[in-house]
């Protein structure tokens, strides 16, 4: 059994995607085990993304967060890490298979729907950092 952190982004909660995202989670075998929704202040988003703040694309990432709602998750399955990243296909939507989540709901690098975890300890430090332990609820 596995955790990683999901986040749908500011452009999927506007498009009313919320749920079909959801909805392909859980029909892969991922269950929410926490569930925040939150609109980040700038500091939560540098932090957050703290790792790519040398990118060239970080200003426009954390602009791009800050923007609207999102929803921040804790998923729970076997090989979760794995299994979202699949779920949701490329960073960029434009070479993400068909039939992902980035593939048929994002319309760019920057506006790409999804956010998750791309390592275990990644995982780990991304859950830690928005969810006290007391906020998951594995069942
Ligand atoms: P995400 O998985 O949230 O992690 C960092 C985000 O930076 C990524 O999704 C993209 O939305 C955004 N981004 C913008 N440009 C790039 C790029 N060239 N490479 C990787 N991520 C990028």
């Amino acid at each position: 059994m596995e955790r990683t952190l999901s986040i749908i982004k500011p452009d999927a909660v506007a498009k009313n995607c919320i749920g079909k995202i959801i909805d392909r989670f859980e029909t892969a075998g991922l269950k929410v085990v926490g569930a925040r929704m939150m609109h980040l202040s700038r500091a939560e988003a540098e932090g957050f993304y703290a790792v790519h703040k040398e990118r060239p694309f970080f200003k426009d990432l954390v602009d791009f967060m800050v923007s609207g709602p999102v929803l921040v998750q804790v998923l729970e399955g076997d090989n979760a890490i794995a299994k979202n990243r699949e779920l949701m296909g490329a960073t960029d939507p434009k070479k993400a298979a068909p039939g992902t989540i980035r593939a048929d709901f994002a319309d760019s690098i920057d506006a790409n729907a999804v956010h998750g975890s791309d390592s275990a300890e990644n995982a780990a430090s991304e859950i830690a950092f928005f969810f006290p332990s007391n906020w998951i609820f594995s069942r």
